[in-house]
């Protein structure tokens, strides 16, 4: 059976597969795609297959397909344009009759949460393509708190706009692995899972665990949406990523990103990563 990975090159690509080969798998029936050079020839001295993949020149997908008899979609980087290039995956995956497993976000085709349209559209097409396929709506990225994690250790504060909100994150090893699991099962086919973490955390939450961690006291500090894109870009943020980073904060606090149910840590046989032993590894 070969595998294709798109968006092998990124964060969560290299990790699926990583987590594909510690299974077992032959890595001569790996394909890794993406666009950077670099990123790939690190990728091929795994012994893996790397082909350049480019969502917006199908061309690529038709070399990089051939044989495929499953794909892994892992959405691209650049909103905006993510469901044409999605699309154009998707057709290559038909031309190819390969099944297909897409990164999605939590329940992309109702929630309000900004980055779901993309995500809805790409379902929308998967549903009428014909094609086999499973869904993987992926909460939040505990790796996205880095930043805010090492701020609060270091300055001892935490600015949000997020309320009181959960997130139920995990982290990109957690669903790489899920999506090894999934890659090498046909029980998941047709399947819309949710996978987030555990133990969804509030920013209160956040802070007391870094807290705990670090040895230093951390305070939170609540404001509105339009203090926060205003404090944002007085960080040098520019208006659409700090009206963005915000947005995300209101739909934080709206609760959308609070839900989890256990699927993945059931997909994956151990409990997802604690958000503490997360933060234990990250500050070292
Ligand atoms: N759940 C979350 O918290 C969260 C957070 C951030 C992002 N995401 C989504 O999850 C995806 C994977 O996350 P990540 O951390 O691995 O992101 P990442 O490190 O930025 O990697 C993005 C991957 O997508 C590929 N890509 C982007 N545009 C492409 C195009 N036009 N054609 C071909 N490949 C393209 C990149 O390839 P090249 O670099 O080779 O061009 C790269 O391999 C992201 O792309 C985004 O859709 C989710």
């Amino acid at each position: 059976m070969t595998i294709v990975i798109t968006g092998a090159t990124g964060h969560l690509g290299r990790q699926v597969v990583e987590q594909l080969l510690a299974r077992g798998v032959d890595p001569s029936t790996v394909v890794a795609g993406g666009r950077n050079e670099e990123a790939l020839a690190a990728l091929a001295s795994h012994g893996v297959r790397t082909a350049r993949i480019d969502y917006s020149d199908p061309s690529t997908l038709d070399d990089a397909f051939a044989g495929a008899e499953k794909v892994l979609l892992i959405s691209g980087s650049e909103v905006g344009k993510r469901s044409v290039q999605h699309k154009a995956v998707i057709d290559a995956a038909r031309r190819v009759d390969a099944s297909l497993v897409y990164t999605s976000a939590p329940k992309a085709s109702t929630s309000a949460l900004v980055l779901a349209p993309e995500h809805k559209a790409t379902e929308g097409l998967l549903e009428g393509s014909g094609l086999t396929y499973t869904v993987l709506r992926n909460n939040w990225y505990t790796e996205n708190y880095d930043d805010t994690i090492r701020q609060a250790a270091s300055t001892g504060s935490i600015l949000t706009s997020a309320g009181r909100g959960r997130v139920a994150s995990a982290t990109r090893r957690d669903y790489a692995e899920a999506a090894a699991v999934v890659l090498l099962s046909d029980d998941y086919a047709g399947e819309i899972l949710e996978l987030g973490g555990d133990e969804p955390w509030s920013v209160d939450e956040l802070a007391s665990v870094v807290a705990d961690v670090q040895g230093n006291d951390v305070t939170v500090e609540q404001v509105s949406t339009d203090q926060h894109v205003a404090a944002l870009q007085g960080f040098g943020l520019d208006e659409g990523t700090a009206g963005f980073v915000a947005a995300i904060d209101a739909n934080i606090a709206d609760g959308l990103l609070a839900e989890s149910d256990g699927t993945l840590s059931r997909i994956i046989g151990r409990p997802t990563t604690p958000l503490r032993q997360y933060v234990a590894e990250l500050l070292g």
